[in-house]
């Protein structure tokens, strides 16, 4: 007997996201958080937690003293109540920063407490200004092992005097962020609170095995370009249960600028998030790219709910990325009050210079979207494929969204939706196989597979 069409495609479709969901393990694989050997606070360099006290060289030398610990089991670095002024400054490897309940590091708001330093590869200029860019307040480079965590201790970026330097055109260099990881691995990130970051509250680069749980992040609705977590030419990435209100985008994965990108060639994949409540009344809940020179993919996420946000998922990118977006499954999100609920644009985002090649064409394609449900959203969705390059095989299952108007707008896009409402446009109805590569759509396990084998 012939099976109502249906059905099968609904059979094949859970069938697939089960598979989709395969990188669980990179959020369930444990650190090892047995106490360090050696710990000192912060009090026996100096500090004073006063909140005017300039602690960076206390800092600074605790770092010092605690390196001489990395082959001896590692060290903690222990900061008790109290507000901590401070410079930026380095971590070590086999090193735990821990900020006790009620302790906060307050970053300076004076630009000569922060270093200079060069662009990273991957960009080849600062993000905002052409040139230079201020060192994080906290920064880890070729670092093993190291965990930052607290008892919900705070870092307080006092990003108020730089969002208005970028707003004034007054700012030098590019902005800092909170924390910054380049070229590490094995780092831990939890049970702490962000507050008012001067541009990116937390960024991994070139790293791998980073784990971030338990964070609160927030700054205020109208700081401008405030990102919460940017995963960035980095693998084996979890975020998880955290909340995320920034005024740009919550979580935003990345893989570098155009020819800078392509030529430092490290991508974004293997990356599960989950479980996150986020808001970005300017940006978007979560994005990819428009910066994704060096490719996205292999990316699970799950269980994301999306508040008061301008967009929901959003990917972006523009000609003379080139890179990829590819193998992207995203499950179980509830927006509500959402301008657009999906966005995915081939026209967004700037050059770092005129020596882009227009003729690096990104490439967007197998895209996963099930399971999601929202109201108080403007339009469903927007996709705006490339010409030369359309986005394909976006597959939409299971997608209910009370929106105010009829609400897919598409062009240069094609896949296959499956109980969908509104009901999208042609274009995402059009080409089932697009969504179950080698045709077949009876027998559950070979459509799966087929689909994995693309
Ligand atoms: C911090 O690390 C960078 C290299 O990543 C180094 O150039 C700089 O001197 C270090 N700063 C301090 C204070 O150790
Ligand atoms: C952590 O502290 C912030 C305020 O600094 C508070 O809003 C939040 O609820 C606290 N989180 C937990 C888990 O205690
Ligand atoms: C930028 O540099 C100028 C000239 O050195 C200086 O007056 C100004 O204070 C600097 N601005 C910031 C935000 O550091
Ligand atoms: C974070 O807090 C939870 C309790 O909320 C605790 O189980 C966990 O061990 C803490 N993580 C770290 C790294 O301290
Ligand atoms: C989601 O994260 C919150 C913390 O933000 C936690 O309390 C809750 O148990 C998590 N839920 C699941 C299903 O993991
Ligand atoms: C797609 O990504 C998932 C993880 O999200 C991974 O398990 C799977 O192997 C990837 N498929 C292909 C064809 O690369
Ligand atoms: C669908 O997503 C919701 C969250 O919006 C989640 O609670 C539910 O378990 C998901 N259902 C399935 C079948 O995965
Ligand atoms: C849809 O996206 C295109 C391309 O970014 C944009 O020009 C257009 O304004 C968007 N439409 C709506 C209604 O948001
Ligand atoms: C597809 O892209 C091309 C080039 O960007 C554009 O001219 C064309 O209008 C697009 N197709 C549709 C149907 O919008």
């Amino acid at each position: 007997m012939k099976m109502p069409v249906a059905l099968v495609w609904l059979l094949a479709f859970t069938n697939l996201l089960i598979r989709g969901e395969s990188n669980n393990a990179i959020c369930k694989k444990t650190f090892n958080l047995d106490p360090r050997p050696h710990s000192v606070s912060i009090l026996e360099f100096g500090a004073v937690g006063d909140g005017k006290t300039l602690n960076t060289l206390a800092f600074q030398n605790a770092i010092f003293y605690l390196k001489s610990f990395a082959d001896k089991g590692g060290a903690q670095l222990y900061v008790p109540p109290g507000k901590w002024l401070t410079g930026s400054f380095n971590l070590t490897s086999h090193l735990t920063l821990f900020l006790e309940k009620g302790a906060t590091i307050l970053a300076s708001s004076d630009p000569s407490h922060w270093d200079i330093v060069s662009p990273l590869p991957s960009y080849g200029r600062g993000v905002e200004l052409p040139g230079k860019r201020y060192r994080s307040l906290i920064n880890g480079d070729n670092l093993l092992d190291v965990v930052i965590t607290g008892d919900n201790g705070t870092f307080d970026g006092q990003g108020a005097a730089w969002w208005e330097w970028l707003e004034s055109g007054t700012l030098n260099y590019s902005r800092p962020h909170i924390i910054e990881f380049v070229s590490s691995k094995h780092i831990l990130i939890s049970n702490l609170t962000f507050l008012n970051a001067p541009s990116v509250n937390i960024h991994p680069v070139y790293c791998s095995q980073v784990h971030i749980r338990k964070v609160l992040i927030e700054t205020s609705v109208d700081s401008p370009y405030v990102l919460g977590v940017v995963p960035d030419s980095s693998d084996n990435v979890c975020v998880e249960d955290s909340t995320i209100n920034v005024g740009h985008d919550a979580i935003s994965l990345k893989s570098g600028w155009d020819q800078y990108g392509i030529n430092y060639g490290r991508p974004t994949t293997t990356v599960h998030i989950r479980n996150l409540s986020l808001k970005s009344p300017t940006g978007a809940g979560i994005s990819f790219g428009s910066e994704m020179s060096g490719g996205i993919s292999d990316v699970t996420v799950e269980l994301l709910s999306i508040r008061s946000s301008h967009v929901g998922v959003a990917f972006r990118t523009t000609r003379g990325r080139g890179g990829y977006i590819r193998n992207i499954t995203i499950s179980g999100v509830d927006f509500s009050g959402v301008e657009t609920a999906i966005v995915a644009d081939g026209h967004t985002g700037s050059h770092p210079d005129d020596k882009f090649d227009r003729d690096a064409i990104p490439v967007v394609t197998h895209i996963v979207m099930r399971n999601f449900t929202g109201e108080g959203i403007g339009l469903a969705g927007n996709f705006s494929g490339i010409g030369e390059s359309p986005f394909t095989s976006i597959c939409l299952a299971d997608v209910h969204l009370k929106t105010s108007s009829e609400s897919w707008i598409c062009s240069n896009v094609s896949g296959f939706s499956d109980d969908v409402s509104p009901e999208p446009c042609e274009e995402l109805t059009s080409s089932p196989s697009s969504c179950f590569a080698g045709g077949s759509i009876y027998g559950g396990d070979t459509v799966a597979q087929s689909y994995y084998t693309w």
